[in-house]
């Protein structure tokens, strides 16, 4: 789309959210057999899929910690996922990605526990539009505890940012594009932040305002997070199966 005149009238946003809103968010954990843990998770018009495997074997062995597992983070966007085709196989922003959703994760999860052992994590981007690296970390948080990782919380990631001298909260293309910054932040429910990048500019007073809506969002999609928990593993008092 080429630059709209305005990307917010009268307080609204294009897509009709208010400043403060996050996109709609569709949450299914489990929805791969064969992986150990599985989440399939929509945000607005992006959607992912995250597979966990392990703990496993680390393959190549030369790859083993002797006193904790590993932690590998794949993200790969799908050639389809974004409008102009995209080239398949790695390329400098997917490893970025990668880095800094793996760090984001790292922190909650007991690596200890698995000396010589893999954890790995695979997100899949089937359709993008801004803002994939937060929803790969939500899916992949999910994804982590349906294995039965053990982990000290979740982490929830959403992104802030500054378009037409306002702050919003969690970007949609057009406003990535066309905007002035993009924050994404991941963190756990009780505020450890894992994950700040910042592209653009933000004063110091917008970064802390920025922050404060960037925890906000990330307690909204908490809350999500732990009922998609629920909705697969709480136990139905009416002997139904959660499936
Ligand atoms: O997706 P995220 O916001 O985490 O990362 P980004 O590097 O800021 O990319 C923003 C958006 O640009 C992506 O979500 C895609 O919609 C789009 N993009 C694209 O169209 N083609 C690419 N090769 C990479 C990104």
């Amino acid at each position: 789309m080429a630059k709209p005149e305005k990307l917010i009238e009268n307080g609204i946003r294009l897509d009709g959210r208010r400043p403060d809103e996050l996109r709609p968010i569709k949450i299914k954990v489990g929805v791969l057999n064969r992986a150990d843990g599985s989440c399939y998770f929509e945000f607005g018009l992006n959607k992912v899929i995250a597979a966990v495997y392990g703990p496993r074997e680390v393959h190549p062995r030369h790859m083993q910690k002797s006193n904790s597992a590993v932690v590998r983070y794949k993200y790969n966007m799908a050639s389809f996922s974004v409008e102009d085709r995209k080239r398949p196989g790695p390329d400098r922003r997917s490893i970025e990605v990668s880095k800094v959703s793996r760090e984001a994760l790292e922190p909650v999860i007991f690596q200890e526990y698995f000396p010589r052992s893999a954890i790995d994590i695979f997100v899949e981007v089937l359709q993008a539009d801004a803002g994939t690296r937060t929803a790969g970390i939500n899916a992949a948080s999910l994804a982590l505890a349906d294995a039965g990782i053990p982990m000290k919380s979740l982490v929830s990631a959403c992104a802030v940012g500054k378009v037409d001298d306002t702050l919003v909260l969690d970007l949609n293309k057009d406003e990535d594009n066309y905007g002035q910054a993009d924050m994404p932040v991941a963190m756990t429910p009780d505020g450890k932040i894992t994950l700040l990048q910042m592209d653009g500019h933000l004063s110091g007073d917008e970064f802390k305002e920025g922050l404060e809506m960037a925890k906000k969002g990330c307690l909204e999609i908490a809350q999500l997070q732990r009922a998609a928990l629920l909705e697969k593993y709480a136990t139905r008092m009416d002997g139904e199966s959660n499936e």
